[in-house]
């Protein structure tokens, strides 16, 4: 009999539905007045500037609901349930035919997307597993292919419903492709554990 072991894996978690259709509905007037700064990189884009968690009070009800997902999501990737707040919090406005390019988000361990409304297909965040170093690589993609966890190199979130939470490691690339379909209002924000602990080599974070 073969075994395959799927040794090291990533973490992705989706919380469906999070966000009850009250709080959305308080957030998503307090976000559209926030003043906004056009992507640098595609003008169907914007951005509010990054704000404390505590700066609106739809952000600190969110907040409540997103932190017990953050240590459930926190001990998958360092094993132990810790102490984890958000440190900065942003709204993103995707337009139709706008696109977000590939990223990662440093100084944070776990990153998260709540969205305010659904997301068109189209327009699912798509994480991708590197873009390569300074070596020659060698592929092999063709129509032949059939495209698993082993030789993936980039995955797309299937579904994604207002309300819905998306944490992934901060870093891990990712992207959106370009929205074929309505605007997309998505809150993003950084979190960080209070401390880690490497057998008393510990470091404290805040
Ligand atoms: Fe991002």
């Amino acid at each position: 009999m073969n075994q395959v072991v799927g040794l090291f894996p990533t973490p992705i978690m989706r919380v469906e539905r999070l966000l009850g259709e009250d709080l959305i509905r308080h957030l998503v007037p307090e976000v559209t007045a926030s003043r906004t700064i056009a992507n640098a990189k595609s003008d169907r884009l914007s951005h509010t500037e990054i704000m404390s968690p505590r700066s609106k009070a739809s952000f600190v009800e969110a907040s409540a609901l997103i932190n017990p997902k953050l240590v459930e999501f926190g001990a998958l990737l360092f094993g132990e349930n810790l102490d984890w707040s958000i440190k900065e919090i942003w709204v993103n406005f995707l337009e139709t035919g706008g696109s977000q390019s590939i990223h990662n988000h440093a100084n944070s361990f776990v990153s998260g997307v709540l969205y305010l409304t659904p997301s068109h297909p189209s327009a699912n965040i798509v994480f991708h597993k590197s873009l390569g170093g300074a070596d020659f690589a060698f592929k092999n993609q063709n129509e032949n292919v059939r495209f698993g966890p082993y030789n993936g190199g980039k995955w797309a979130m299937p579904t994604i419903a207002a309300g819905d939470l998306v944490l992934f490691p901060s870093y891990l690339l990712h992207e959106v492709p370009t929205n074929r379909g309505n605007q997309r209002i998505s809150v993003a924000f950084n979190a960080i554990p209070a401390r880690l602990d490497s057998f008393g080599y510990a470091i404290n974070l805040s």
